[in-house]
Formats: structure tokens, C-alpha cells, sequence
């Protein structure tokens, strides 16, 4: 571990809101041979469990009594209680002249942490670009996901240890830029979910059950997947958009019009994109992409 400012070399870790993440932090940076002084929630008997869970010396449900003597701050309490959290700590003098605050949400930047800046603590943000649905999870995902960070100047060589540390792959963002990084993480996971939700339900009105539907579409899904990391976007992109089969876009928007009406906005915007990456991909012509765009309701910008 390198040496923090101030010339200590063993991190002393506070962590925050000890729920999913921060006790899965709380651990893995305690393997990684950093001292965790201190853990936090709301409720005292989470507090406990999470001190034994990290081998944590305190555990408390006030912050600042445990942040105090910490170099390195982990606020891991839900996004909409981050900043409120650093600065009702920061009111109480809880933080030490330049010690690192860590926060671990995705949608908000260090700056939410400036109270604690402007008590002499330095801040970042360090992300770990996953979904857990447990801690244990979380312990044994994070290493070898990727972990963003940003933060400010003098923290990162500090969060660039910790990523190490625990096994995380390295992603440098700035703050400015990060509302748009988590924008992509949530079209990447999220809007996953929604796609194969569509595609359920046309199966659905097609009469197959979830089970078989999911199923079957699963290998379709991994060989997308599997194509993806071969040949890119857009070189993967195969279907009626791709080969300009008009015809065939247009039986499935009558298909849907008599049996699914509710799916055919989301459909009608997917193939509108999926027309520019045909376009792209260079097998689509503009005479078919033209009549594409009118099918699906929308005139080709000059
Ligand atoms: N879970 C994920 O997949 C994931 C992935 C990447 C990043 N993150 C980020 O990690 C952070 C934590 O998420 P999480 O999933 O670990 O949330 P979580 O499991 O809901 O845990 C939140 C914890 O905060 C505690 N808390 C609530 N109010 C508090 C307060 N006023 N003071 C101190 N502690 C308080 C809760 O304590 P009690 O248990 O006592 O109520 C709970 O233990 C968030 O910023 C989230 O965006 C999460």
C-alpha cells in the first residue's frame, strides 16, 4: 500500500452505511491488509453485525465518532443520503485534514462530497461498474470488474491503490462527464432488462409461455453476445433492418398493430436506430433505409 499523506503507511478505513457495497468493501479492503477502525449505519444492530462482518475495532450510529481518526472515509449509505451524510459529518468535525471521502454511487460525482472538502478532506468517487444482489456477491464480483474513479487530484493516487487493492480493474472518468458514463451503464444493464421484456412479451402474443420463450431466445442472445465481441458494432448486426427487408419490418409492425399495439413505440425507436447502424454497417441503401424510416415513422434528416 502506498504511503498516504501525512506519512502513514497503514489506511485506516471508516465505512458509512454499511449495507450491500459497504460491507463488501469494508472486507475486501480488510484482506487487502487495511485497518478498518470503524463501521456506521442507521441502526445500531446492522452497525454490530457489519463490525463483526469486517473485523471492524467500532461500530456506532453516529459517523463522526468513528470517521474521525480515519484516513480513508467510505460513504456507502443510498445515493439521496450521501451528501446530507458528509455533511452532517463534516458539521461535526468529523474529518481529518486531508483524508480520502469515497463515495461508490454512479450517477453522482465527488462534488456531492464537497462539504468535506471545504473541512480539509480531499474526495473521489470510485464506482465498481456491477450489480450485486448481496454481499457476498459483491466480495466476489468486484474483483475483476472494472471500478471508475474520479475525484480530486491529490485522492486519485490514493483510489487508484485502493482499485488495486481489491482487485478491481482501473476506469478514469472525469466528474463533468460522469451523469453520461452512468447513463451508458444504465442502457447496458437496465434497458438489457427492458429489451428481453419486449421480446417476452411478443413471444408471449405469439402464445409461448416466459419459461420456453426465455429459453429459446437465451442462445440467440449469447451468439448476439458472442458476435458482439468478434466483429463490433455495428459488424454484428444481422435482421431485416440490416439486409433492408422492408416487407418483413412491415408485417411486423401490422403483427403487432392487430396482437401486441402497447410494444410498437418501443419497436418503432429501436428499428429508427438500428436503421443508422445498417447504415453504418454499409449494407443498407439509402433507397431502403428511406423506406424504413417512413415505415417507422420518421423522414431521413439531410
Ligand atoms: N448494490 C449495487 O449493485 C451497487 C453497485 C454499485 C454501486 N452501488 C452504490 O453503493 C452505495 C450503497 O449501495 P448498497 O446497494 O450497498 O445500498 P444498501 O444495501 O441499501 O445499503 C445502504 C446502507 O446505508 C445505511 N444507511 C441508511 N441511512 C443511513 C444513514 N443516515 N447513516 C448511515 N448509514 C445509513 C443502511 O443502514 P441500515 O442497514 O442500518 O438501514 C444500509 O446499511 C450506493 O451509492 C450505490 O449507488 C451499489
Amino acid at each position: 500500500m502506498q504511503a498516504l499523506p501525512g506519512g502513514d503507511i497503514k489506511a485506516t478505513v471508516a465505512i458509512v452505511g454499511c449495507g450491500i457495497v459497504g460491507t463488501a468493501m469494508g472486507k475486501l479492503l480488510g484482506k487487502a491488509d487495511y485497518h478498518i477502525s470503524g463501521v456506521v449505519t442507521k441502526h445500531l444492530e446492522t452497525a454490530r453485525r457489519a463490525a463483526e462482518a469486517t473485523g471492524a475495532e467500532k461500530f456506532s450510529i453516529s459517523p463522526w465518532e468513528v470517521t474521525r481518526e480515519a484516513k480513508i472515509v467510505f460513504i456507502t449509505t443510498p445515493d439521496d443520503l450521501i451528501e446530507s451524510t458528509c455533511m452532517t459529518i463534516s458539521e461535526h468535525e468529523g474529518f481529518e485534514k486531508n483524508a480520502v471521502v469515497i463515495h461508490c454511487s454512479g450517477a453522482l460525482s465527488s462534488d456531492v462530497l464537497s462539504s468535506a472538502r471545504d473541512a480539509e478532506a480531499m474526495v473521489a468517487t470510485l464506482h465498481p461498474l456491477q450489480s450485486f444482489a448481496s454481499t457476498d456477491q459483491a466480495v466476489s464480483l468486484v474483483p475483476g470488474s472494472f471500478c471508475t474513479i474520479e475525484g480530486d487530484k491529490d485522492a486519485l493516487p490514493i483510489v487508484r491503490q485502493i482499485v488495486e487493492d481489491i482487485g478491481g480493474i482501473l476506469l478514469e472518468i472525469t466528474a463533468e462527464k460522469k451523469t453520461l458514463y452512468h447513463a451508458a451503464a444504465v442502457a447496458a444493464s437496465n434497458y438489457l432488462v427492458t429489451l428481453l421484456h419486449l421480446a417476452l412479451e411478443l413471444d408471449k402474443a405469439a402464445g409461448l409461455t416466459s419459461n420456453t420463450s426465455y429459453e429459446a431466445l437465451l442462445p440467440l442472445i449469447k451468439g448476439t453476445l458472442s458476435n458482439i465481441g468478434e466483429k463490433g458494432i455495428p459488424g454484428a448486426l444481422t435482421g431485416p433492418i440490416a439486409r433492408g427487408d422492408v416487407a418483413t419490418v412491415s408485417s411486423h409492425l401490422d403483427a403487432m398493430a392487430k396482437d401486441a399495439p402497447k410494444l410498437l413505440t418501443l419497436y418503432r425507436c429501436l428499428g429508427l436506430y438500428t436503421i443508422d447502424l445498417a447504415r453504418a454497417k454499409g449494407t443498407l441503401s439509402k433507397e431502403a433505409a428511406d423506406k424504413l424510416r417512413a415505415l417507422l415513422n420518421i423522414s431521413e434528416e439531410k
